[in-house]
């Protein structure tokens, strides 16, 4: 989700530094936003001068010490508390006090997170939906200490991105994914047990609830190994075995089956 947020960002005139661990990474960040901006331009929503423009906005950089001068500087790294606390015990101390620090977490706890820096005050939420570009939430999540003042700039700051801001108190998947993550576990439940196939599941989904797309194929996208982590922060924070991770889905993400960014889940992809 990473690119997504950097390439709103930069759409609505931020400059941007870009981080990630490998240039690998960087690279396929990089070109999602280099494919999402192409539609743009090819349906005339975008000319091909701001095009150019945003990508000069957007600095990719190895290192974390390089976004330490940033007003803002927002998370997006993979979902495991371990590496997003070390991360921000890192930037709390190369970055200035006064700066706010963000998580685009999709269930771990913000009040946990501000926890590993010296600024629970100026540590916030904001978490997007995939994919970035078109979606218009964003979760605004307060942490046990976040300051109203912290809170006012993210939701104004949310809404200078063209997005629509919606205040969620500090809980386990906060308000999205504690609604969509069971639903999704409950369909990959329904294909275990044989209720119904794949492309079945989805289209009793999407004909009979108008949904834009089947729970299977939404979990393609936004990845197996993220459903089951949301799942397990479920199972483990709110302690009610109605959380529990439907074993095809633990069996799948031990196979490496990810869902789009591999290209096989519970579809094939190019
Ligand atoms: N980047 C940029 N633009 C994209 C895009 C992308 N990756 N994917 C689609 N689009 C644009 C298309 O260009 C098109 O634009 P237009 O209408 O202006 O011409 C528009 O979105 C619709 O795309 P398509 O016509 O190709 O396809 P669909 O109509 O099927 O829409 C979809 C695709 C937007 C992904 C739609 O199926 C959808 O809304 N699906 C549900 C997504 C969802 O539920 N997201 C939330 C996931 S939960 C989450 O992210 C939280 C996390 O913590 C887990």
């Amino acid at each position: 989700m990473g690119s997504g947020i950097a390439q709103v960002f930069a759409q609505a005139g931020y400059s941007v530094t870009l981080v990630d661990v490998a240039q690998e990474f960087i690279d396929r960040g990089l070109a999602t936003i280099r494919q999402s901006t192409d539609r743009l331009v090819s349906k005339g929503r975008m000319s091909p001068e701001e095009q150019a423009a945003l990508f000069a906005r957007i600095h990719p950089s190895l290192s974390l010490e390089e976004a330490a001068s940033a007003d803002f500087i927002l998370e997006a790294i993979i979902e495991d508390l371990a590496a997003k606390k070390k991360v921000f015990t890192t930037l709390d101390q190369v970055a200035p006090t006064e700066t706010i620090f963000a998580s685009n977490t999709s269930s771990i706890s913000i009040t946990q997170l501000a926890g590993a820096t010296r600024r629970p005050e100026r540590f916030i939420g904001m978490h997007f939906m995939n994919p970035v570009p078109v979606m218009k939430l964003v979760e605004v999540i307060r942490g046990l200490a976040t300051s109203d003042e912290t809170h006012s700039t993210v939701v104004a700051l949310a809404e200078k991105l063209g997005k629509t801001p919606v205040t969620i108190n500090d809980s386990p998947g906060f308000a999205l994914n504690r609604l969509l993550i069971p639903m999704i576990n409950e369909a990959i439940f329904l294909l275990q047990e044989g209720v119904a196939g794949t492309e079945e599941i989805d289209t009793v989904m999407t004909l009979g609830a108008n949904h834009p797309m089947g729970p299977l194929a939404l979990a393609d996208l936004i990845g197996l190994d993220t459903c089951l982590a949301i799942m397990e922060v479920l199972h483990r924070e709110l302690g009610d075995d109605k959380y529990r991770p439907c074993p095809l889905l633990r069996k799948m993400v031990a196979a490496g089956l990810l869902g789009r960014k591999t290209g096989r889940g519970f579809y094939q992809y190019e």
